[in-house]
């Protein structure tokens, strides 16, 4: 063997080596010439013990040389197969750091929602309580502790459904009609004075433009001592105005009947200017709490005297934003909701 021969062999590597397209040829291409059986360790296994010992020595040290370029070419090789790897990874995997982030859209409230927290935030900054009541109701919260027994000609003013069944006691169950049976509840449950509001989801059967089988609405029941329907137009009047971001709000107080209250009206408001000007608008039906209601909410009527309205919240809302067909509110068009954004 001479100097020559391992000369071959380097280059035999090397351009073995640099052929090798990837590790695993690589690899398989490092055992021909570094593996157990591979040209240089063969070399090195023949130089038998017989061979003088300088020879010996200085034979090993070149194959040993021999042995170094080729692993330097293998690690050459395997670093340029490692960096093309890499750069392809870069490329195909490109991320574009300056593209804009994807961002989830922010949702909002129902403009009739908006209406509900704006009455409550009102009602609340002129001392009144915010009640929470059941939309599945008893006949008699709904109807008779408010002065309308079973077969009153009053009950056909507002017709809702029925459930099948009925509560423990007996008595039937109904999607609650108006707020009001929340009157009673309340002021079964607390002591005057009583600073209240109650709004929420009421059903009824009667469905068109104007009206829709679930609409919602906010009772006030106002009771103490000394008060009076003043108070009660007082406090409307700056809810309205409030209500309407308005000073030119007009209010007047007509004549009207419920069952539960007496003597009852309707509140009208006007506004002076802009749209609607000059027209009166039914806002709320109101009155004073009926003695037998008084009775009932087990309050004696000599000592205490009530107050109470019910008002629409889709009724407000179409007031206060231009709004003219009831429907829009329930129909969930994009188009339309996006606007109260
Ligand atoms: N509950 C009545 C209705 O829904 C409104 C009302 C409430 C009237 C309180 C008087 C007092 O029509």
């Amino acid at each position: 063997m001479g100097s020559l021969d391992l000369k071959r062999i380097v280059a035999d590597a090397q351009r073995a080596f640099d052929n090798a397209a990837d590790t695993v040829t690589l690899e398989n291409e490092k055992a021909r010439f570094l593996g157990k059986t591979g040209a240089l360790t063969e070399l090195l296994k023949s130089l038998g013990k017989q061979l003088d010992p300088q020879v010996r020595k200085s034979k090993g040290v070149c194959i040993n040389i021999a042995k170094l370029q080729v692993e330097a070419a293998l690690n050459r090789r395997r670093k340029a197969i490692a960096d093309a790897l890499m750069n392809q990874r870069l490329t195909s995997e490109e991320v574009d750091v300056t593209l804009p982030g994807r961002c989830s859209s922010v949702g909002s409230l129902h403009p009739v929602m908006q209406t509900w927290e704006r009455i409550e935030q009102i009602f609340n900054s002129i001392g009144f309580d915010i009640v929470d009541g059941p939309e599945i109701e008893t006949d008699w919260y709904n109807f008779t502790a408010l002065n309308s027994p079973e077969n009153h000609p009053a009950r056909s003013m507002q017709d809702t459904f029925y459930l099948n069944k009925k509560d423990e006691n007996g008595r039937a169950l109904l999607l609650r009609t108006h707020t009001s049976p929340m009157q009673i509840r309340y002021a079964k449950m607390t002591k005057p004075p009583i600073k209240s509001i109650f709004p929420g989801r009421t059903y009824r059967v009667d469905s068109n433009a104007t009206h829709s089988p679930m609409f919602n609405q906010v009772e006030g029941l106002w009771i103490d001592k000394n008060i009076s329907f003043a108070d009660l137009k007082g406090v409307y009047t700056d809810f309205l105005r409030k209500f309407f971001e308005r000073k030119d709000i007009l209010v007047r107080f007509r004549p009207s009947y419920f069952p539960f209250t007496e003597p009852s009206a309707e509140i009208d408001m006007r506004f002076e200017c802009g749209r609607n000007a000059g027209r009166w608008l039914e806002i709320s039906g109101s009155g004073q709490v009926h003695p037998h209601v008084l009775r009932n909410m087990n309050l004696d009527h000599q000592r205490y005297i009530g107050f109470a309205f019910g008002s629409g919240l889709e009724r407000l809302t179409m007031l206060r934003y231009g709004v003219d067909d009831l429907r829009t509110f329930f129909e969930s068009d994009l188009r339309f909701l996006r606007q109260f954004v």
